[in-house]
């Protein structure tokens, strides 16, 4: 990861309101919502993955999973900034959307967030 993981932590901060951070044994890393997938692991993951949140995803985030998307921190960066349009230019859709009703605009805030969730997360 090339962000800075500290900064990202307080970043994740506009996250929490719809995502938690929990680990594979169940231990709460980071206490937040759960209108959004768990995002422990999201770099070892295929996008619409979370098993716990399988009923929940929009079908948009299921087909791109299932066309080949798995997070990588170019792809997260472009996805949080604008979810819908990212799902859409992957998907070559124009009718493509997200149940993610949010945006984080700057980039450096995305690049740190990506840092922090690698730092919290599995080998
Ligand atoms: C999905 C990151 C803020 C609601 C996702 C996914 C990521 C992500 C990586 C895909 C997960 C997967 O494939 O399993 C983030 C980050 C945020 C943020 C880093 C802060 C910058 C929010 C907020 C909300 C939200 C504030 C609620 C208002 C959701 C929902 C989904 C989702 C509902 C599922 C989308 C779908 O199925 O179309 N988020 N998120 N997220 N997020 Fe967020």
């Amino acid at each position: 990861a090339t962000g800075d993981a500290a900064a990202g932590e307080k970043v994740f901060a506009k996250c929490k309101a719809c995502h938690s951070i929990v680990d594979a044994g169940g231990d709460t890393i980071v206490k937040g919502g759960r209108t959004g997938p768990n995002l422990y692991g999201i770099y070892t993951r295929v996008a619409g993955a979370d098993e716990d949140f399988a009923s929940k995803y929009g079908g948009s985030m299921i087909e791109a999973g299932e066309a080949g998307l798995a997070w990588n921190e170019q792809d997260f960066i472009a996805y949080v900034q604008d979810p819908r349009a990212f799902l859409q230019n992957y998907l070559d859709d124009r009718k493509a959307r997200t149940k993610m009703s949010f945006k984080l605009r700057k980039e450096d805030d995305a690049r740190n967030l990506w840092a922090y969730l690698v730092s919290v997360g599995p080998e």
